[in-house]
This record gives structure tokens, C-alpha cells and sequence, in this order.
């Protein structure tokens, strides 16, 4: 990481940093009083209770919690409408004509909805929806670019549907002309045509007018829709449905351990409550904040805390289409100096992009309307922190590092900005209420010291299973050490002031850019080409995303014959990768090789593979089948990448 400090950093990077909350933020934070922990730990339930209750239910709950380890039932007997939280809530009160979304499309256009817009176009697509047929029980996919629509359709989904998914057995998809990426307008409905033709199920389709005139599309009469002109013929309300507190608000996939990813569940009532809470308290925020996340809304970080958390608050959430780095890499300084954007919540691969590209950009512009700055998805490195907390929050926001998991559905451990005192590199705290420890192996819980990170409480928020899987939820979780504890699959470690620093996956997950991937999956995806006879995928240690894909590769005999370098071959490997699961998994490095390193019992050392994508020192080696070939291996990756 050399080349990413900066001389202004010196007297900043010490070994013992730590930044109490500043004066003036603390003067107006949401919570400045640590009691909010002892509150929390006296009686969780009652503490969740009063979140809660700030929240709208058509029918208060009966009990907080019902606890079946490992199945948890969250105000039970409540019913509460996601939408109604999100919208009409604000609607009857102060905030009906507040900004709810400020939006940039990436060409520069802009547009504003206010709660009250938001809430007509919510209910006109709810219209819509019960119009096309959708009803209970119906999935709906969407495949947007970050546009408002994509907002509207969530929240349309919300108000009128329980029971919808994601998964490609969707009866409606709702996509868009195209969307901008890097000044190219990328045709999503050409991309959603070929997809829709291997999904019989898909009915409907319904297109958003978002890549603009000059745009050829492909409408086939009696499936598709211009969504305009359904919004133009819908009735502007649209009663929410009242939903059970467990009823499920969606699914999101995510990779695990094995090649198939698991389709997380959420549900309305503790969901909503947990990034509701998790939104005010860590996020601190008011009503005159301009917020911005990031992140993707297809992610789990962009449910949670570009949709339902800030808008359960009636907070102002600003939405920007695009790519960091067009048509400048200031773009994002730009965006904050135009919006006068408060809070920013991104990824540490994003800063440390930022980082590299220098410190001219962010100075252009003045960023002084910033007051907090989050960071999510990944270790945070100390170095990466404190350029964060100097070059973009000016020495003066609090810098609140954020650990969940899709899981989780809410932040877990974190500082409150107004209470904790900041380390850089350091999660500090579980949230009050959430309950966490370091274990060994065998479950013995370490005050002080590296570990297992595992949750012994449940929480509002947590997943209700693995869709489809009862057996998986139960084994994945909650089996290592009884079935009261979640395992989280991180190693983490706590200091002698309590402070939880993360350490990164301990299964095969790797985490690339923020973007969990399991090296499963990538495998499966190799193995699927013909020209592929084995595999083995590892995560190597990078300087900006945190880690990045090595695979190894054994080709089918006769398929190096010569005619195709094995350049071509590695990136058609690559682009059959992002064709099976998505960019985010293309993998890096590609090596090919005769034979994989195993032991005599025939299993993988992927341990082995990944010190060679690491360039790392080659440890012992007495259980391989054939040492030398590792030797060989070792030399050809240096070659090839080092
Ligand atoms: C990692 C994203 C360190 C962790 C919200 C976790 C983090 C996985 C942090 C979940 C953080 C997330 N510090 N590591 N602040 N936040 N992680 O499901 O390994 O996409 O298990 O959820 O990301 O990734 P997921």
C-alpha cells in the first residue's frame, strides 16, 4: 500500500489513534448518552419494543419475541404495511412535501421526487401491478439500472404483494430501454429479451423509458409494456395492504460455501425495525440531511439502507445512476458539492480507489456539507480510514464502519457517531441491544483475543431462513455451538477496550470489491465451459478491491492444441464466468495447469494455491501427491503474474 499514503497522513497513522465524537456533533447527535447500551442490555426485548413502536402498525403486536432456537418470530401478531412506513407515514405529517429522492442520471440529468410524488407513483405502480394480474403468491423480477422506477417498483411490490421473490421464476419483469455505464448506453432490454426467453414463466414485461429516444427496442405485442403509458391509465390509490409481521418482504441471494447460492429470507415487521433503528441511530438522521449510500439497490446494503432504513426515517436520499470516474474521477466530489450531500456511506474498495486516483480530485470541490461518513462490505484498512477522515470528511465527520451481513439484514457492529469513541480499522461495538463474542473452535468465548466472530441473541432483522433450504438455515448458522448462536463465518478479534476488529471470511468466500463470492460458484461456472476439466479458485490478497479471483485450470485434453494462444483461451473463461454469474466474479488471474496440487486423499490444497497467488513462501508440503509439480506451478504463476 506504499504508494497510498500521503505525507499530510503521517501524524495521523499512529498505533494509538482513536477519535472521540466531536463536540459540536455530539451537541445535536441522536444519541449522545451511552446508557442507550445498558438500556438495551437490561431488557433487549423491551428496548427493540420502543423502536419499534415508533414505527406505524395497523395491528400492535402481542409479543416482542418468540424464540424457538434457531427460529425466531418477531412481534408477533403485529401487522404493518413496508410501504405505509416508508411513504404514507410522512405523507399525513410535516415531511408530505419533503424531498424523498434527489436523483442524477449519469448524462447529468436530474429529477426530485417528494414524498407525497413518491407516494402517488407508489400507488399508481401498485395499479399497475394488481392490473397485469400480479397477485399474492406472484414473483416479480426487476432488472434496472439506479433509477427512481427502481424504487417505486420496490416499494409498489411492498404495498400491494406478500410472498414476492426474486428468483427467475418470476411471473413479471420489469427492466428499462437501457441505462448509462461510462457514457455507453447499455441495452437492458435486449439483455432482459434473451434472458426472459429461457424463463417461461415471465408474462408481463414491463420497460421503463430510461435510455431515451434513438433507442431501438424490441416490443413484443401482448408481453410488453411501456411503463409511461400504464402509469398514465392507473389510478393514482392504492390501499396497502396490511401484512403479518413475518410475512416475507423479500429474498436476496448470496454466496455461501457451496456452489449454490442461498436465497436469504426477509420479513416486514422485525425487518423494517432493524434498519429503521440501525438508520437513525447509526447514521444519526435528521431531517435536514441530504443522505447518500453508494451502494447498488440489488444488493442487500442498498435494500437496507438506500430504501427501508432512510425512508422508514423520512430521510432525504439522494440516487446517483452511474460510475464513479465519468465523466471525471470527481464525479462523486462533484455530486456532493452540487447536493450539498451530509452523509456518505460507500465501500473501503471504493475509498481506496479514490485514494489512488489522488487527492486533486476530491480538493477541487467543497465538500464541507459533510457531517458523518460510513464504510461497509469489507475491512476497513487504518490507512484507507484515516484518508477518508482527512481528505473527504475534512478531519470532522465521524467515520462510522459498519459490520453485517446479508444475513443480518441490519448493521451489527458499529460505532454510534455521537457516542463511540473511533479506532481506524475497528468496528468497535456491537449495536446496543446485539449481543456478540469472539469463540475458538470449540465455542469457548475469548475476552480478549482472535477468533470465530458469533451472535448469541437473535435480533429483528435477522434472516428467517434459506429459502427452499430449512435444513441448510439450521446446519449453516446455528449448529456449531448449539442452536442459539449464529455463526457468522468471519474471523474477527476484540481488543482490552472491547473493541471488535474484523478480520475477513474463514470459509470459501471470498470478498471482492465488497461483493461476496463463493469460490464455488466460480468453480462450477469453470467447469461448466467445455474446455474445462478441473478447477480450483481461490481469493489472493488486492491492493484496491481487498481481495481478487486466482483460478486454476486444468484443460480437457486437445484443447491447448496450439491453434488458440492460451491468452484467448484464459478470457473466454473469463467472459463465461461473468456470463454465468455476473461481473463481479470475472476472475483476475486465470493459470492453466496439467494437474491440480492434492493430497493423496485427493482434496484440493487450495490453502497451497492461494500462498502461490499471494506469492507467498510455500509451507509444508508433506501430505501433497507430487511436490514438485507445486514447485512448477509456483514458478509459471510468478511468471505469468508476479
Ligand atoms: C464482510 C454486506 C469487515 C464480512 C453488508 C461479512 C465486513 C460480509 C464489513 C457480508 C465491515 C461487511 N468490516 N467486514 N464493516 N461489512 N463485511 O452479505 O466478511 O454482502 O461476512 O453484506 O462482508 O457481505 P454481504
Amino acid at each position: 500500500m506504499a504508494d497510498l499514503k500521503h505525507p499530510e497522513l503521517e501524524d495521523l497513522l499512529r498505533e494509538d489513534r482513536a477519535f472521540a465524537p466531536p463536540a459540536d456533533f455530539q451537541a445535536r447527535a441522536n444519541v449522545a448518552d451511552p446508557s442507550i447500551y445498558a438500556e438495551a442490555e437490561r431488557d433487549p426485548e423491551a428496548f427493540w419494543g420502543r423502536l419499534a413502536g415508533e414505527l406505524e402498525w395497523s395491528r400492535g403486536w402481542d409479543r416482542v419475541l418468540d424464540w424457538q432456537p434457531p427460529h425466531a418470530k418477531w412481534f408477533v401478531g403485529g401487522k404493518l404495511n413496508a410501504s405505509v412506513n416508508c411513504l404514507d407515514r410522512h405523507v399525513r405529517g410535516a415531511r408530505r412535501n419533503k424531498a424523498a429522492l434527489v436523483w442524477e442520471g449519469e448524462p447529468g440529468d436530474r429529477r426530485t421526487l417528494t414524498y407525497f410524488d413518491l407516494y402517488r407513483q407508489v400507488s399508481a405502480f401498485a395499479n399497475v401491478l394488481k392490473g397485469l394480474g400480479i397477485k399474492k403468491g406472484d414473483r416479480v423480477g426487476m432488472y434496472l439500472p439506479l433509477i427512481p422506477e427502481l424504487v417505486i417498483s420496490m416499494l409498489a411490490c411492498a404495498r400491494s404483494l406478500r410472498d414476492r421473490m426474486n428468483d427467475m421464476k418470476a411471473s413479471l419483469l420489469i427492466t428499462a430501454d437501457g441505462g448509462y455505464r461510462r457514457g455507453q448506453i447499455v441495452p437492458l432490454k435486449q439483455v432482459a429479451d434473451e434472458a426472459v426467453a429461457d424463463v417461461p414463466s415471465i408474462k408481463n414485461v414491463v420497460v421503463i423509458q430510461r435510455g431515451g429516444q434513438g433507442m431501438p427496442v424490441h416490443i413484443k405485442e401482448g408481453r410488453d409494456h411501456w411503463y409511461h403509458r400504464l402509469m398514465q391509465e392507473a389510478p393514482l390509490a392504492c390501499d396497502a395492504e396490511p401484512m403479518d409481521a413475518e410475512d416475507m418482504l423479500y429474498i436476496l441471494y448470496t454466496s455461501g460455501t457451496t456452489g449454490k447460492p442461498k436465497g436469504i429470507v426477509h420479513t416486514t415487521g422485525g425487518y423494517l425495525v432493524g434498519t429503521y433503528a440501525t438508520a437513525k441511530l447509526v447514521f444519526d438522521l435528521r431531517d435536514d440531511d441530504v443522505y447518500w449510500c453508494t451502494a447498488d439497490i440489488g444488493w442487500v446494503t442498498g435494500h437496507s439502507y438506500v430504501v427501508y432504513g432512510p425512508l422508514a426515517n423520512g430521510a432525504t436520499v439522494f440516487m446517483y445512476e452511474g460510475a464513479p470516474d465519468w465523466p471525471q474521477k470527481d464525479r462523486f466530489w462533484a455530486l456532493i458539492e452540487r447536493y450539498g450531500i451530509t452523509i456518505l456511506y460507500t465501500a473501503p474498495t471504493a475509498i481506496r480507489a479514490f485514494m489512488r486516483w489522488g487527492t486533486e480530485w476530491p480538493r477541487r470541490h467543497d465538500l464541507s456539507s459533510l457531517r458523518l461518513l460510513g464504510s461497509v462490505g469489507e475491512p476497513i484498512n487504518p490507512e484507507a480510514w484515516i484518508w477518508y477522515y482527512h481528505f473527504i470528511g475534512g478531519d470532522r465527520c465521524p467515520v462510522v464502519d459498519t459490520w453485517w451481513q446479508t444475513e443480518t439484514g441490519a448493521i451489527m457492529i458499529t460505532p454510534l457517531p455521537g457516542v463511540t469513541t473511533l479506532k481506524p480499522g475497528s468496528a468497535t461495538r456491537p449495536f446496543p441491544g446485539i449481543s456478540a463474542e469472539i469463540r475458538n473452535e470449540r465455542g469457548d468465548a475469548i475476552e480478549v483475543g482472535g477468533g470465530l466472530l458469533a451472535l448469541t441473541r437473535p435480533w429483528p432483522a435477522m434472516l428467517r431462513g434459506i429459502y427452499g433450504d430449512p435444513r441448510r438455515y439450521v446446519q449453516q448458522y446455528w449448529s456449531k455451538w448449539g442452536s442459539g448462536v449464529y455463526v457468522t463465518g468471519d474471523g474477527a478479534k476484540r481488543d482490552a477496550d472491547g473493541y471488535f476488529w474484523l478480520l475477513g471470511r474463514v470459509d470459501d468466500v471470498i470478498n471482492v470489491a465488497g461483493h461476496r463470492i463463493g469460490t464455488m460458484e466460480v468453480e462450477s461456472a469453470l467447469v461448466d465451459h467445455p474446455s474445462v476439466a478441473e478447477a480450483a479458485v481461490v481469493g489472493r490478497a488486492h491492493e484496491i478491491k481487498g481481495q481478487a479471483i486466482a483460478a486454476f485450470v486444468t484443460l480437457k485434453d486437445g484443447v491447448a492444441d496450439g491453434t488458440r494462444s492460451t491468452k484467448d483461451i484464459a478470457n473466454e473463461l473469463k467472459e463465461h464466468v461473468v456470463k454465468k454469474i455476473g461481473a463481479i466474479a470475472r476472475p483476475d488471474d486465470i493459470l492453466f495447469t496439467p494437474d491440480l496440487p492434492k493430497t493423496r486423499s485427493g482434496k484440493i490444497m487450495r490453502r497451497l494455491l492461494r500462498d502461490i497467488a499471494e506469492g507467498k513462501a510455500l509451507g509444508d508440503m508433506t501430505t501433497l501427491a507430487d511436490s514438485a509439480a507445486v514447485e512448477k506451478l509456483k514458478a509459471n504463476y510468478e511468471e505469468e503474474y508476479g
